[in-house]
């Protein structure tokens, strides 16, 4: 397999942090570094160093922890956040300075109350003066989903003239189909002088529910970067899920592109974001969601104690879970209700197990789910109890 690589860029701590009462403190963020760093991810952005004295300290700690991944620290294209920035990246193996500006109509003329040409400056100016203190910067160009893509070609040319290394292309509201945005990323390709001297990345949030689709369109379309989060989360709808590209890349062979992610410590990376932001994942969850391996309907939990692949197109130790569940509910059949018996004790026979299933049923009919203890319940109302 001659897979190309596709560096999986984490911004768990600073986008994922941005959501309302997902703040960590510095001890937690160390703890999630680390283990951002064993799971193999490339780059960790860390945070937003001039945001607050807090983040500061937690970016200069996480530089001094992480072995192998490029640690990465938010500026705006400011002179300030670029200083502040490079000293809380000091203590870094691998430091990235993350700076940039938006490039859409709206936000030149809203929020920078500025020109096409002014932006052009700006930077440039931030790039090169981020250069004088790292040798790897990336450069954002804020809400490039509905930025023009000439103008954003032209800013991107620019910023590579002036050493950025890697250029990232949010889709900052989420605007984007995945036609489109892979459209721009192959504009960018083609069209940019100097492109083969930087990395293109996808950063893409998920208001309409595409973050994944078109970091995934991106990827296809020639960029090599995608920027991502554990468990999704990132400000509104969240940003690109990290679970969700790095097993896509895995499913598909086909498309010749892979990570380095060691999948089965996917689940519990999961777990350990979930937990120390409180904020739980949602049971229907692609890869990681309690569900994501559990089968309830009796056609479905047939053909999976049959064999695995029949509905499921993940091994779940793949991804660090230890087993699918089969969940016993009223839409249950006879061989989901004999495998669990059998899991707590009790082979039936073929016969014991047609009285049981009627009794199983009744009981099912008022219940969400049937638990292991009710299995018990169940087969003491059954008169085949004393034979078995
Ligand atoms: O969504 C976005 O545009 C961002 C940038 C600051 C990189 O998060
Ligand atoms: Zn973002």
């Amino acid at each position: 397999m001659n897979n190309e690589k596709v560096q999986i860029f984490d911004t768990t701590l600073r986008d994922g942090e941005q959501v309302p009462g997902c703040k960590l403190n510095t001890e937690q963020k160390l703890v999630i570094a680390a283990r951002l760093d064993l799971l193999g991810v490339d780059v960790i952005e860390a945070g937003f160093p001039i945001s607050s004295p807090g983040d500061f300290k937690s970016v200069q700690e996480i530089a001094k922890i992480v072995e192998n991944a490029t640690v990465c620290g938010l500026t705006r294209s400011v002179k300030k956040d670029i200083e502040v920035a490079a000293e809380a990246l000091k203590y870094a193996k691998k430091p990235r300075i993350h700076t940039g500006i938006g490039t859409s109509d709206s936000h030149i003329k809203y929020k920078f109350n500025s020109t096409r040409e002014q932006i052009i400056e700006r930077a440039v100016a931030a790039v090169k003066y981020a250069k004088s203190f790292v040798e790897d910067v990336e450069f954002y160009a804020e809400d490039a989903g509905r930025t023009d893509n000439e103008f954003l070609a032209r800013v991107c040319e620019a910023v590579i003239k002036a050493g950025a290394t890697v250029l990232n292309i949010p889709d900052t509201t989420g605007y984007c189909l995945p036609e489109q945005y892979g459209a721009k990323m192959k504009f960018l390709k083609e069209n940019v002088r100097g492109i083969d001297k930087a990395i293109l990345s996808c950063h893409c949030h998920n208001d309409l529910g595409l973050a994944t689709a078109n970091s995934i369109a991106g990827v296809i379309n020639g960029a090599r970067q995608i920027e991502c989060t554990i468990n999704g989360l990132g400000e509104r709808a969240g940003n690109t899920s990290l679970e969700e590209v790095v097993m896509i890349l895995r499913q598909h062979p086909d498309l010749k592109l892979d990570t380095n992610i060691d999948t089965t410590l996917l689940y519990s990376t999961s777990l350990l974001v979930s937990d120390s932001m409180s904020m739980p994942v949602q049971p229907n969850k692609a890869i990681v969601g309690a569900n994501a391996f559990a089968h309830s309907s009796g056609i479905h939990q047939d053909g999976v104690i049959k064999n695995r692949e029949t509905y499921e197109i993940i091994d779940p130790k793949e991804v660090g879970v230890t087993e699918s569940a089969i969940v016993l509910t009223a839409r249950s059949g006879r061989a989901a209700l004999a495998y669990r018996a059998k899991n707590v004790g009790y082979e039936l026979t073929k016969l014991q197990l047609d009285e049981v299933y009627q009794e199983f049923l009744k009981f099912a009919d008022t219940r969400k789910e049937v638990k292991d203890d009710d299995i018990h319940t169940i087969l003491k109302r059954c008169s085949v109890y004393k034979e078995i």
